[in-house]
């Protein structure tokens, strides 16, 4: 593994920084107060940032995946709102229909997506299927030309937003198991797809999540994405990806929370000197910085492994676990080293402390990332 980015991977890097700083920052006061953040998606549009990874003779900007996790860790040092919605929107919004769809699904679907012109969701948890996602009931019976949709869907990200969405349901219903599992690419003017509740979060505040409800939806038989009964696979497979976007987010929030409290210790002066100089705090800072170098090394081994085409599940969900617990820790740190100015929405750590909590149970909680772990030992 190559430790340093190519030239290419480098002015990614750049670009996005120079983004983040320019464009997301003076917006996050609003999608604090809970503004979709519309314009920043567009304006990440002209940029090629939606599609980054997207061949491009799919209308993307053919990049390689380290490009993509750099976009995501950059952007999320500044808002993790923002890192998640192009996670969910490239990860497991878009590329199933990339890997999975067929030549028609690609080209009707995936230069939208690319563009920007759409935004991706994905729709596989329920209200009883959460960790364990192949106990989903969603039906999805094939009447004529089409698929009948009823269930229902809960925390998903972007939902209300998108426009596709890539729904899992069962098509089988004598298949328990994850075999009786189909995908699908569901638009959001099917009749019968409802949005339901909009979410009240803990944090991420400018990202939508909502229920989504199917009631009927009629949804062309030409949508079925794979073959019957792969669905299952297919969410995982993507989530195997998705898991390190995840991490990169983690890590982007562990990194701002270093910088942040870093820089207001040497600052602040208590005792007669900057509490950086102080050995309580100066020992939390190495053990958070000691942290999220181990957190970045494992984001972009997964990264690498990923981009290379290698198997990368399992490292995978060890970054995605290392890097959500240091960004958690790293958040809980940053409020202590800032005392009550910490607590306060005065300053910035205090939104990294309740951003952090989620990356530890999206995409898989931590738990089941130990369960991916396990089963490979
Ligand atoms: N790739 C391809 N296939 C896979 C796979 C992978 N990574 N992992 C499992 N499979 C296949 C297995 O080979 C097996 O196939 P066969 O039946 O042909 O043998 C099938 O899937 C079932 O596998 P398991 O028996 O291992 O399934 P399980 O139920 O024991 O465990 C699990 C699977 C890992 C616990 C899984 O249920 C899981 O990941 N749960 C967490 C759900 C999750 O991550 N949800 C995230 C929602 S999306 C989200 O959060 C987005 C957002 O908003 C940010």
């Amino acid at each position: 593994m190559n430790l340093h980015f190519t030239e290419e991977q480098e002015m990614m890097r750049k670009m996005v920084k120079e983004f983040a700083q320019s464009e997301i920052a003076p917006f996050v006061e609003r999608m604090e107060q809970g503004e979709f953040p519309r314009d920043i998606l567009r304006k990440m549009a002209e940029l090629g940032l939606m599609g980054i990874t997207i061949p491009e003779e799919y209308g993307g900007a053919g990049m390689d995946f380290i490009s993509y996790i750099i976009a995501i860790h950059e952007i999320s040092k500044v808002s993790a709102t923002v890192g998640v919605i192009l996670s969910v929107h490239t990860s497991v919004g878009t590329n199933p229909i990339l890997y999975f769809g067929t030549e028609e699904q690609k080209k009707k679907y995936v230069p939208k997506l690319a563009s920007g012109e759409y935004l991706g969701a994905f729709c596989l948890t329920e209200p009883s299927a959460g960790s364990d996602a192949k106990s989903l009931k969603t039906k999805a019976i094939r009447q004529g030309d089409y698929y009948m949709l009823n269930g229902s869907k809960v925390f998903i990200t972007n939902g209300g937003e998108a426009d596709t969405y890539i729904v899992f349901a069962r098509t089988n219903p004598n298949e328990e198991g994850s075999r009786g599992i189909s995908a699908f690419i569901v638009e959001k003017d099917t009749p019968g797809f409802i949005v339901g509740k909009d979410e009240k979060k803990m944090g991420l505040h400018g990202s939508r999540t909502v229920q989504i409800l199917f009631e009927d939806a009629k949804v062309p038989a030409e949508n079925l994405l794979g073959e019957e009964g792969q669905g299952f696979k297919i969410a995982m497979a993507n989530l195997d990806a998705g898991r390190i976007g995840i991490a990169a987010q983690s890590l982007g929030i562990a990194e701002a929370a270093l910088e942040y409290a870093a820089a207001y210790a040497k600052e602040r002066i208590q005792f007669g000197k900057p509490i950086a100089e102080q050995q309580g705090v100066a020992f939390k800072l190495a053990d958070m910085a000691t942290a999220v170098e181990a957190a970045r090394l494992l984001v972009y081994r997964a990264a690498f492994l990923r981009a290379t085409g290698l198997p990368c599940g399992k490292e995978a969900s060890m970054a995605k676990l290392f890097a959500s617990r240091t960004a958690m820790e790293a958040a809980i740190e940053a409020v202590q080293i800032f005392g009550g100015n910490g607590y306060t929405k005065d300053y910035p750590v205090e939104r990294l402390f309740r951003d952090a909590k989620i990356c530890e149970i999206y995409e898989g909680t931590s738990e089941i990332q130990r369960i991916v772990i396990s089963k490979q030992l």
